[in-house]
């Protein structure tokens, strides 16, 4: 199973579909490595999470002490040496918090990291996506913050597949082009785009003959059930059987 991020524009439906994929894939026997690395973190509510359960998440960029024992600097201290492979072996079980068979981790927010930055809070993140492909019958979602920002080129040059959410409209098509231009340069094998938010033909056809670069390996249909979903903290998988339906066949479609 590939490690595996979602990436887009803002608002297209990254989190919405990051949650459809992970209890897709636990369908199948996966446990799943659901990763929040968008600083504002939403993913839990996504999943359905029970708010209790996911306020135990302890972000692992706020770890500090941590991340100086392991790396050898504290976080936001540049210009010190510090180990470009922590050992992370034990950080999915100890900090994330597991709910029908998800296991949630949360990132949180890198400070003061420039662009390109290799700071010790990006090497343990790194290190960490990489350590989660290492074991079986486990799969590892990553939703990553909207466009491509620094802190997800760093973890995404950890993934080996990485899914491009677009909605009908010309703005998230470019962002997803833009991101798939720099996914490629990161050596990320596989790219493909997930239509969503899709009310009729002429949006589905829009979005196919927009992206010619890239494989769109399924659409998910506009739904009120999403933002229900979005209102009352339930999981959307238990609410929006007719995206479900979707994501299975893209699942089955890509990753066999
Ligand atoms: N298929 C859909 N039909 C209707 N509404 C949807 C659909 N998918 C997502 N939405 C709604 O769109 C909004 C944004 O969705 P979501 O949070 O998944 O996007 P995102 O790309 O993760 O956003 P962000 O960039 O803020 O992280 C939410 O209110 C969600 O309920
Ligand atoms: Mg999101």
């Amino acid at each position: 199973m590939p490690k595996i991020a979602v990436s887009g524009k803002g608002g297209v439906g990254k989190t919405s579909f990051a949650s459809l994929l992970a209890y897709v894939l636990t369908e199948q026997g996966n446990r799943v490595y659901a990763i929040d690395a968008d600083p504002n973190a939403t993913l839990a509510q996504a999943l359905g999470f029970p708010p209790e359960l996911a306020a135990q998440v302890t972000p692992i960029i706020e770890m500090d002490d941590l991340i100086e024992e392991r790396t050898g600097a504290r976080p936001g201290e540049s210009g010190r040496m510090f180990k470009l492979n922590p050992r992370v072996d034990d950080i999915p079980e100890r900090f994330s918090v597991e709910y029908r068979n998800i296991r949630l981790l949360q990132m949180g927010t890198v400070r003061g990291a420039g662009a390109g930055c290799i700071c010790p809070e990006n090497a343990m993140l790194k290190m960490l996506v990489t350590h989660l492909l290492l074991r079986e019958k486990e799969a590892v979602i990553l939703d990553m913050v909207a466009g491509m920002e620094h802190m997800g080129r760093a973890t995404a040059g950890a993934v080996d597949a990485m899914f491009m959410v677009v909605e009908p409209g010309a703005r998230s098509i470019q962002t997803a082009k833009d991101i798939t231009r720099l996914a490629r340069d990161l050596g990320i094998g596989k790219l493909w785009a997930v239509g969503n938010k899709v009310r009729n033909e002429r949006d589905e056809a829009f979005i196919r003959s927009s992206l010619t670069d890239l494989p769109v390996v399924g659409m998910l249909p506009y739904t009120e059930r999403a933002i229900e979903a979005d209102m009352s903290g339930q999981a959307l998988y238990d609410l929006a059987p007719e995206m479900v339906a979707r994501v299975r066949e893209i699942v089955a479609r890509v990753l066999p």
